[in-house]
């Protein structure tokens, strides 16, 4: 069977390989896909803004699946046109992706099904922002409505600099686009989970857990990224825990988007804070996350494509997900000068042998396959990812894989993992 993805990160390439690894697949198709990718998928090109384009792509190829990576196409609608065409999908639809692509619905929502969440305001207008601030305390959290890779937050240290990042919001001086709404929220305090779930509109089937790195520096200093790097292992929660978010969070959210009229099919990525009050909702994604999947997926030992088609076709409670025991930990190697702007064209040398340490697979995030050489093309270029025993195997056989690697302005960061040994010290 042929199987196309949708995308061009790290987190298609971790998608291509596992699908890849399915014995009924016989062909994986990604459009645009990279030049990793296209070792293990033939890429076509296309732009991932164009609805259009990519329904013209599917329509000739006939996948007998297609899968969506990134948050656009699904806000676009890509679910919807495919569907309408008869061609099977894996994701959720553009109202049901609303859940990521607008904060205001997701935290509206949340609210009428009493999911745990900060407390925020949405405003459409400065005035609006305001009359609410007076309701919150510093510091406080201000977010644009709408989908900006992470960019639209902004952590305010008072009442003032809240109303002044609104305004920057609104008038489009910060993020170079006018938001129409701005959601206020309460700035909350713990360690941040992904927790994943996969859904097939009733059934809920919890993905391992995983920490991401957001920010840009060791110790979790300086710019906000789209993910630094992330580990994976059972010990992040407790199985009680577990249970509870699942009955207090993911399970409420299928149901309540169910009743809704709704219903949401895909990956439900849940981004809690671990707080003092329990687990409450940072946000919504409507899709496998980045670098979380590269981590998650060197951990199934399912077949992926069997726990996708399940999802698709309504039977998702009958399906069973096998993980390694272990952990797995990827992380991300950057150009220079991300998430600000970066050079790209860059070779990069050392994949052969750094793919060749035990457990480690080397996910491309940006790069292109040029006249058979590899270049960067991105601020995210490899996700260095490793399976083992323990999370201080995998993130040693990481580290040892990056080792490997070289580009002109290469950076990452070397304390992955740093809030989950520093707890195994403690215990
Ligand atoms: P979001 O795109 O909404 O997940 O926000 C990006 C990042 O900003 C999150 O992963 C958190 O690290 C941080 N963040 C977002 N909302 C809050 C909040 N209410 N309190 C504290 N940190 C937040
Ligand atoms: N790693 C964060 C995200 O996928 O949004």
């Amino acid at each position: 069977m042929k199987v196309l993805i949708l995308g061009s990160g790290g987190r298609e390439h971790a998608l291509a390989w596992a699908v890849a690894c399915s014995k009924r697949v016989t062909e994986v198709v990604c459009a645009p896909g990279n030049g990793g990718i296209a070792q293990v998928a033939r890429c076509v090109p296309v732009d991932l803004k164009d609805l259009a384009a990519m329904v013209r792509l599917a329509e000739a190829e006939r996948p007998t699946l297609t899968i969506v990576g990134p948050e656009l196409p699904l806000s676009l609608g890509i679910v919807d046109a495919l569907q309408e065409r008869g061609l099977r999908v894996f994701g959720p639809t553009r109202a049901a992706a609303m859940l990521e692509s607008s904060k205001g619905f997701a935290k509206q929502f949340m609210q009428r099904h009493n999911i745990p969440t900060g407390n925020f305001a949405v405003c459409c207008t400065a005035a609006e922002v305001e009359r609410a601030i007076e309701f919150f305390h510093a510091p406080i959290v201000v977010k644009a409505d709408g989908l900006f890779a992470g960019k639209g937050v902004i952590i305010c240290p008072s009442r003032h600099t809240a109303i002044e990042a609104a305004q920057g919001l609104f008038t489009g001086v910060l993020l170079g686009e006018a938001a129409q709404q701005v959601v206020l929220e309460e700035f909350l305090e713990g360690d941040e989970i992904s927790f994943l779930c996969l859904s097939d509109g009733k059934h809920v089937a919890p993905l391992v857990p995983s920490q991401d790195h957001k920010r840009i520096g060791e110790g979790d200093t300086g710019l906000n990224t789209g993910g630094m790097g992330v580990y994976s292992t059972d010990q992040l929660l407790e199985p009680s825990m577990t249970e509870w978010i699942l009955h207090h969070i993911a399970e409420p959210t299928i149901r309540g988007m169910a009743e809704e009229d709704t219903p949401f099919a895909g990956v439900l990525y849940c981004g809690l804070m671990m707080t003092a009050r329990g687990p409450q909702v940072l946000e919504f994604n409507a899709r496998f996350g980045d670098p979380e999947t590269q981590a998650l997926l060197v951990r199934l030992e399912s077949d992926l494509l069997d726990v996708l088609e399940a999802c698709v076709e309504g039977r998702l409670a009958q399906t069973e997900m096998r993980w390694s025991r272990g952990a797995s930990a990827c992380v991300v190697a950057s150009s220079a000068g991300y998430p600000g702007s970066y050079k790209t064209g860059i070779p990069i040398t050392g994949l052969v042998a750094a793919g060749q340490i035990p457990g480690v697979q080397v996910f491309h995030s940006g790069t292109a396959l040029v006249d058979g050489q590899l270049l960067t093309a991105g601020g995210r270029v490899l996700g260095v990812t490793a399976a083992g025993d323990s999370l201080k195997e995998a993130l040693a056989r990481a580290y040892q894989a990056m080792a490997e690697i070289q580009f002109e302005g290469m950076y990452y960061r070397r304390d992955i993992g740093h809030r989950a040994l520093k707890s195994a010290l403690k215990s």
